[in-house]
């Protein structure tokens, strides 16, 4: 196995060949994987041709995975495509149809075009995401990661003393808010429940690297003790800072890549695509972290 790394990122997105996903792995093999996370944020896996089952079982070389239900989305388990190991990031129903325009369920997936890591709105937050493509679309779909470390880095003092003992409130209502989703129309009062906001740190330590990192989401509604319009007025700024370009890899997805991110030290966002035609078929597995932070 090998690691590469570009020169504009010495130390964020590595290029692993030399590699069999399909196949067991060996501790040392895993461990060197997981180093490498740590460190790199984003590795990518070209041409890995796996089923459902085989991503399953990659994942939890990394810990134990995060279920799919209630608390991630508003599809109904009936309604599901896929078993609850596997976040269904695609744009297809139960029948391998693309969602039509006014589809509640295309419409809370468009939450995904903002910027913001996996379930930080859980009270224990995601730690790896790994997606995979298994069909993807002919034009746009990229997916957009930044470096949340760099951004730290690149703050000025002032700001850092300001964000270091802040907490936000996190929720999926707050990112669905913002893209003008109607929440008395399309959701249940269980759907809320299940979305109730969360409190999260938004300065983080990465233990292993020991570097900081700034736990920044969309899905942040409110930091704590400050009114809303002031928060949002402020997390926007911080969102808008920490993904400029010096910040951030753009993947062109091809057909079998597999990338694996850590939501503790990177946000990403998907972007827009032709999704009423196109057939874009990714399904996420995600490892879930290992403690709550508050
Ligand atoms: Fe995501």
């Amino acid at each position: 196995m090998k690691i590469e790394t570009r020169a504009k990122f010495p130390d964020f997105v590595g290029f692993v060949s030399g590699i069999d996903l399909k196949k067991d792995l060996d501790d040392k093999i895993v461990k060197e994987i997981d180093n490498a996370i740590n460190k790199l944020s984003v590795l990518v896996f070209k041409n890995q041709n796996i089923d459902d089952d085989e991503q399953v079982r990659f994942t939890k070389y990394f810990g134990e995975i995060e279920s799919s239900g209630k608390t991630s989305n508003i599809t109904k388990a009936n309604d599901r495509r896929l078993s609850t190991d596997l976040a269904d990031v695609s744009n297809l129903d139960k029948n391998n149809k693309p969602f039509t325009k006014d589809d509640p369920r295309r419409i809370f997936n468009l939450g995904n075009r903002l910027w913001h890591t996996d379930s930080s709105f859980k009270k224990i937050p995601a730690k790896y995401s790994l997606l995979s493509a298994r069909n993807i679309s002919k034009e746009g779909g990229n997916t957009e990661f930044a470096d949340m470390r760099s951004a730290y880095d690149y703050l000025d003092k002032q700001t850092k003393d300001k964000v270091k003992n802040m907490v936000c409130e996190h929720s999926l209502i707050y990112s669905r808010q913002r893209l003008g989703f109607d929440m008395t129309k399309e959701l249940s009062s269980e759907d809320i429940k299940n979305f109730i906001p969360v409190e999260q740190p938004l300065v983080r330590k990465n233990n292993f690297t020991k570097r900081n990192t700034i736990f920044l989401s969309s899905h942040i509604g409110k930091i704590k003790d400050w009114i809303r319009p002031d928060s949002m007025c402020f997390i926007d700024d911080l969102i808008e800072y920490a993904t400029q370009l010096k910040f951030k890899y753009i993947h062109k997805w091809s057909k079998d890549d597999l990338i694996i991110w850590d939501n503790r030290q990177t946000m990403h966002r998907a972007r827009a695509y032709d999704d009423l035609i196109e057939n874009r078929d990714m399904r996420r597995t995600t490892v879930l972290g290992e403690e709550k932070l508050i």
